[in-house]
């Protein structure tokens, strides 16, 4: 085992702010099932405090072995640490770090996180050619890159700002097409997989009506929100017989990654883990 990889390791979630997190409920709940001494704390590093939480990372001074990075730290810290892996950099935001032999490493685990709640939830959800993602903003590049790495021949990211999708697609290549939202009704016909990255539907916006009935038969549709559970979109495509997964999965696999690199355990998601965090949702 590398020797900064120990049962009593120190981790944090870093964001700004932090209050919202449920990492810690997370990663709490997986120290107590394995028995663990090590620990998991929330930490409000704002901008500009974030190179210096960095250097004391890296020279060791600040106790931890690494961490989660959310928001709005999730691009800004790819520049900080000795080494991105190849989905960090393809994504171009990382969530996970690591010291590995005294180099302080970043990953991405939101595309594995994503694929994994697929897999639990509706086995053979990779077989499709077509998907579509809805949104363009980092959430929705780690949903293109599970995509394209699980095989699907065509994706089209479809964004209220047009411009935003096309500099999405031209980032990954020519099986990624762009389109306003003006063009959902027709890209939407015969897809097999639609993926909500957008707050849509909430804070009081409305959603517009989209025909999920035109896809593939055998589609699905998803959301990588998970507050509430049931978002607006996925109440839509229920509400017109289309099986649907929501996001909580995502958000509980995306963690396990993180969790074996800084206490050396492979962690579970678990049933009982899941209820855990409906019901602090529900007391919230
Ligand atoms: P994240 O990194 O979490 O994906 P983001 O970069 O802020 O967050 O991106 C948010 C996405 O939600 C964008 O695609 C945004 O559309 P724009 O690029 O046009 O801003 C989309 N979004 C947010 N609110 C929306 C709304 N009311 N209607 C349509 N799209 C919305």
């Amino acid at each position: 085992m590398d020797k900064d990889i120990q049962n009593s390791s120190r981790a944090f979630v870093i964001g700004h702010p932090i209050g919202h997190s449920r990492s810690p409920m997370i990663h709490r709940y997986w120290l107590n099932q394995a028995g663990l001494t090590g620990s998991y704390d929330p930490v409000d590093v704002a901008p500009e405090d974030l190179p210096t939480f960095f250097r004391a990372l890296k020279d060791r001074s600040s106790g931890f072995t690494g961490g989660n990075v959310t928001v709005p730290h999730k691009e800004a810290i790819i520049t900080l640490v000795d080494e991105i892996d190849e989905t960090a950099r393809l994504i171009g935001a990382a969530n996970t770090v690591w010291l590995e032999d005294g180099r302080l490493m970043a990953t991405n685990t939101d595309s594995l996180g994503f694929a994994a709640n697929l897999d639990e939830t509706a086995a053979g959800w990779d077989h499709g050619k077509r998907a579509i993602v809805l949104g363009a903003g980092g959430a929705s590049r780690a949903v293109v890159h599970a995509l394209l790495a699980r095989g699907f021949d065509e994706v089209s990211v479809v964004n209220r700002t047009a411009s935003r999708a096309s500099t999405l697609a031209e980032r990954f290549g020519p099986c990624v097409s762009a389109h306003g939202l003006e063009n959902l009704a027709d890209v939407i016909k015969g897809a097999n997989l639609f993926v909500n990255t957008t707050t849509l539907g909430m804070a009081g916006t409305e959603v517009p009506p989209i025909d999920f009935t035109t896809m593939a038969s055998d589609a699905l549709v998803t959301d990588i929100v998970y507050i509430p559970l049931e978002t607006p979109i996925l109440a839509m495509a229920k509400h017109q017989g289309v099986a649907t997964t929501d996001g909580l999965g995502m958000l509980l696999h995306q963690a396990a990654p993180g969790f074996q690199k800084w206490f050396g355990v492979k962690p579970v998601v678990t049933p009982e883990l899941r209820q855990l965090i409906i019901s602090d949702m529900e007391a919230h």
